[in-house]
């Protein structure tokens, strides 16, 4: 199943490269856009689940909880954010993913994020580590705040949360860098990497996080909402860091 879904997720990422600077952009909300690409690369990997795993649950972001052959149930879920990093796409700004996770009973089993404009695949499957194009990776050794490298991001509805402002500065002044990179998908994947140290951020959903979050887990991060309970993916809330970092970051946070 690992190898179906980065097969699926390079396909679509192939899609978004192809229609870059043509798909034509239309608003779903003051500052949320979609694109034709994102519900082109929504359809091939829906129409790909559907024709090798015709019993599966899908909830993707474009079209939500897709309807189960018969009304049944399924212990199966595909979790799809056919584009992450919309509004940078939609400005020719190099950074987006394909992010594709499979649960199972409400565990993550397979998570996949792919930047096909660095030709980078994250894979990951439960209890078997976390790859880059197939070489292992870990989360980074940094342990002090001042010599972190972290990432954010800021949802749809900033504008109501002036939270964010208050956490954005704080880190600033205590990190030794603060990126807003547009996608957090691929924020939580570099995080898995070591590229980024810690990652925050409340309002996403849950496509936004699931593959992202097992890459961490099983790169040996920790990924917890604010209060450090451990993540779920269908509550807004994330903190990710490589552990020794994970304190300090929440002290900030709370
Ligand atoms: C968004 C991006 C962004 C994050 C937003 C997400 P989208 O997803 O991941 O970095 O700050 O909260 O909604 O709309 O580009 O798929
Ligand atoms: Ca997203
Ligand atoms: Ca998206």
């Amino acid at each position: 199943m690992l190898n179906f879904a980065t097969q699926i997720a390079r396909d679509a990422g192939h899609l978004l490269v192809q229609r870059l600077g043509s798909a034509k952009i239309t608003n779903k909300g003051d500052i949320n856009l979609v694109t034709e690409a994102d519900i082109a690369a929504e359809n091939l990997i829906i129409e790909r689940i559907r024709s090798y795993y015709p019993q599966h649950g899908i909830l993707a972001e474009e079209s939500g909880e897709a309807a189960l052959v018969g009304g049944k149930k399924s212990e199966w879920k595909w979790i799809i954010d056919p584009l992450d990093g919309t509004t940078n796409y939609a400005h020719g700004y190099p950074c987006f993913c394909v992010s594709i996770a499979l649960e199972h009973s409400g565990q993550l089993e397979i998570g996949v994020v792919y930047d096909p404009m660095r030709d980078e695949m994250f894979a990951a499957e439960r209890d078997r580590g976390a790859t880059l194009n197939d070489r292992k990776i870990r989360v980074s050794s940094v342990e002090e705040l001042s010599q972190a490298m972290l990432c954010t991001g800021f949802p749809y509805n900033v504008r109501e949360r002036p939270d964010f402002a208050r956490e954005f500065t704080k880190f600033t002044m205590i990190a030794q860098a603060v990126r807003r990179d547009g996608s957090a998908a691929l924020d939580l994947a570099y995080v898995a990497c070591g590229r980024f140290d810690g990652f925050w951020e409340d309002g996403l959903n849950p496509w936004d996080v699931a593959a992202g979050a097992l890459l961490i887990s099983e790169a040996r991060g920790k990924v917890t909402n604010y209060k450090d309970e451990p993540v779920d993916i269908y509550n807004e809330q994330v903190l990710a860091t490589n552990g020794p970092l994970h304190d300090a970051m929440m002290c900030v946070l709370t």
